[in-house]
């Protein structure tokens, strides 16, 4: 290689962005679907509300998830979910009720704004944040109860075709290995992703089964019968 070469090269990798891999957001799925507003509805706030009067710990009754001929099996489960606009908040809730499993809610250190959420803005934080696969935003606790857990379903919207940012931190905020993850999700129109729960795999260490896409307006019947089969 000439001089005039090696310090060509030395150049283009000195530019390369020293940064992680920067993800294109192809919105072309999401043309017609409105930005949420982060707003929770009255019910879900009074919900938060009154556990949080209440004061007690977060429980993790055991749960009858598993029953077919061969097994019925009781495990400790967790539905933790993040929500920015309450329609995976009232989904979690839910499958929690439908289940009598615990319910936690992963929650950024700084609650995303109705500005934040525009995926129009190649600039808002929710597009900045997404185009960068090792974004880590921070948690406002650390409380969930993983530890005592054997179970998790783990719920979020579909950001970008993928869990958002704040799912990343959850997972390494935690020790995972040995528990099992059912994903479940909601979105405008994109299902779960077949590389979600390979993903999720890899960045908690647990054992990741197929997750569901569910519509704002799932019952609780049919939420049950999905767990049960997990
Ligand atoms: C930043 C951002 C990106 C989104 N990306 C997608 C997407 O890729 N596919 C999709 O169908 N919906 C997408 N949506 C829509 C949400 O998944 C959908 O509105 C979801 O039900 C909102 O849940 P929440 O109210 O619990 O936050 C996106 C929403 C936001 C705010």
């Amino acid at each position: 290689m000439g001089l005039f070469d090696f310090l060509k090269s030395k150049k283009k990798k000195e530019e390369a962005p020293a940064e992680a891999e920067v993800l294109p957001l192809d919105s072309s799925e999401l043309a017609g679907i409105e930005p949420p507003e982060t707003r929770y509805t009255q019910e879900y706030q009074d919900f938060l509300a009154s556990r949080e009067a209440a004061g007690d710990g977060i429980e993790l009754p055991g749960t009858r998830v598993r029953d077919t001929e061969q097994e019925v099996m009781e495990m400790k489960t967790l539905v933790a979910y993040f929500s920015a606009g309450g329609v995976t908040a009232a989904v979690a809730k839910r499958l929690a009720d439908a289940l009598g499993a615990a319910l936690y809610e992963i929650k950024p250190e700084t609650a995303y704004t109705t500005e934040d959420l525009d995926w129009r803005n190649q600039e808002s934080r929710s597009s900045v944040e997404m185009k960068d696969k090792d974004c880590r935003p921070p948690l406002m606790d650390t409380d969930a109860p993983v530890a005592e857990a054997d179970l998790i379903f783990l719920g979020y919207p579909v950001w970008w075709y993928r869990e958002p940012s704040i799912i990343d931190s959850f997972l390494d905020a935690y020790d995972f290995k040995g528990k099992k993850i059912v994903l479940f999700a909601t979105s405008g129109t994109s299902g779960i992703g077949e590389e979600a729960p390979q993903r999720i795999a890899r960045l908690s260490g647990a054992e990741v089964l197929p997750g569901k896409r569910f519509p704002a307006d799932v019952s609780a019947e049919e939420l049950k019968a999905w767990a049960e089969t997990c």
